[in-house]
């Protein structure tokens, strides 16, 4: 059953110390929503908020998430981030840590096996893009807005690369952008699923 498989993996996230990052954190943050969801969303890493309560997008990013969600319901689908612990004071994730936790976030989607994959942020969009064999651009807005159909540990997803919602509530240019991608998921929601 997917449910227990990815509750194995909560727990050895939980007990994960291959990197160094389970010493700074409070809870580990594996990431939440249905075990059948078809589209799966992945950030970067837990902030202040997630770090506390466990649970992934939570804080203010959370907020301008579930507002770029609309209608979609947050238990139809599941949420997690390319590495699973805080970062102390929110610093971004590096390259060791990336190379260190991805391997969870790798056999989440092997169980879940979403149709769609999600990617807020450069960071998710890097590793995503370089396992998928694809050249990795300098930016964002040069693959935003388009719909991909990678091959993903062998499975054909289709996977949609964006910004990061915290980079709206830095620099308010970015939103209009965030929701024109939003609107093509909902639509391909819409139209394939
Ligand atoms: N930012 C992220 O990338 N992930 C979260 O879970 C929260 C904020
Ligand atoms: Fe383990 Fe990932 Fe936490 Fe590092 S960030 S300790 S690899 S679960």
């Amino acid at each position: 059953m997917k449910i227990e498989a990815l509750q194995a993996i909560a727990k050895e996230i939980a007990e994960c110390r291959k990197c160094r990052l389970w010493t700074m954190r409070l809870n580990p943050v594996p990431g939440d929503g249905n075990p059948n969801a078809k589209i799966m969303f992945i950030g970067e890493a837990p902030g202040y908020y997630e770090d506390i309560e466990g649970k992934p997008f939570v804080g203010a990013a959370g907020r301008l998430l579930n507002q770029l969600l609309m209608g979609l319901n947050r238990e139809e689908l599941f949420i997690t981030n390319i590495v699973k612990c805080r970062p102390p004071n929110n610093r971004a994730p590096l390259f060791d840590e990336i190379a260190a936790c991805a391997e969870y976030l790798d056999r989440q989607i092997l169980i879940i096996k979403p149709k769609v994959i999600v990617c807020l942020g450069r960071y998710s969009t890097n590793y995503i893009l370089k396992k998928s064999g694809i050249k990795i651009p300098n930016s964002i807005a040069k693959i935003r807005g388009r719909l991909f159909s990678i091959d993903y540990q062998g499975l054909r997803i289709f996977a949609i690369f964006t910004y990061h919602p915290a980079a709206a509530l830095y620099n308010p240019s970015i939103r209009k952008y965030l929701v024109e991608d939003f609107k093509l998921i909902g639509e391909i929601i819409k139209n394939n699923l």
